[in-house]
């Protein structure tokens, strides 16, 4: 298993980006069989999109398919709810099988208590940030924080546009990270696809998060494979 997140000083050909494929737009009738195929695939996470119909326009799934699907795949389970209030339901995903939650800091009234209580449960936490959700919200709690997460759509649903003026938070964001000197993990969720792919890892981000991208590609390791590459492909741009 891959470590949380690669400290970005290293140099690029030493970093492995992590690919996080979103289950959203797997096949919902086949899930069992979708997270293994995507597991053997080489995918370093599983992302799991938790809607209510209330916090976000769209129902998806909770804790009891996620209990499910544990037993399907052994990659980390990286939960990002979408619910609103989310506190009440934590420690339901953490016995469901998550390995990270996440949450938005729209959702619940105190986000620092609600990283303490998902520390406190021995996950990882995450905070996600909606398009117009900015970075300050989370500036008195990065001591508590595994993973940032930007939001390049506005959540609800997968096979949206990408938002472009999300790349200047990642740059910001890498820099913020930098300046702790803690491993936190710099993701991206909404769009990604091999054409911003490589903008999004050039800003700063070190995770991936794919839905359309992967589970509607006919072959699930090359899109995985080609999104990895994404940052050499870059690099091979003439300046
Ligand atoms: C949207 C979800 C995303 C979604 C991404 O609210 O958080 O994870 O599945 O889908 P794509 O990659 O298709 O934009
Ligand atoms: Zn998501």
């Amino acid at each position: 298993m891959p470590s949380l997140n690669a400290p970005h000083s290293a140099p690029r050909s030493e970093r492995r980006v992590i690919i996080a494929p979103s289950l959203l737009a797997a096949d919902f009738a086949r899930l069992g069989a979708e997270v293994a195929a995507i597991e053997a695939a080489g995918a370093d996470w599983l992302h799991l999109d938790v809607m209510d119909g209330h916090f976000v326009p769209n129902i998806s799934f909770g804790p009891a398919i996620i209990k499910a699907l544990r037993k399907h795949c052994a990659l980390p389970f990286d939960v990002h709810l979408m619910i609103a209030p989310a506190d009440p339901y934590l420690a339901a995903f953490a016995e469901a099988g998550a390995d990270h939650i996440s949450v938005h800091p729209e959702s619940s009234p105190h986000l620092h208590r609600t990283l303490q209580t998902i520390r406190a449960l021995g996950k990882k936490a995450g905070v996600v940030l909606n398009p117009a959700t900015p970075i300050e919200s989370i500036a008195w709690a990065l001591d508590l924080i595994d993973i940032i997460m930007v939001m390049t759509v506005n959540p609800g649903f997968g096979g949206q546009t990408f938002i472009e003026s999300q790349l200047a938070k990642i740059a910001a964001l890498r820099a913020l990270i930098d300046s702790t000197g803690r491993p936190i993990a710099l993701q991206v969720d909404g769009g990604v696809t091999l054409e911003t792919a490589p903008r999004v890892l050039a800003a700063g981000a070190d995770t991936l998060v794919a839905g359309t991208a992967i589970f509607a590609a006919p072959d699930y390791a090359a899109a995985i494979a080609g999104l990895r590459r994404a940052e050499a492909g870059l690099l091979e741009i003439p300046a």
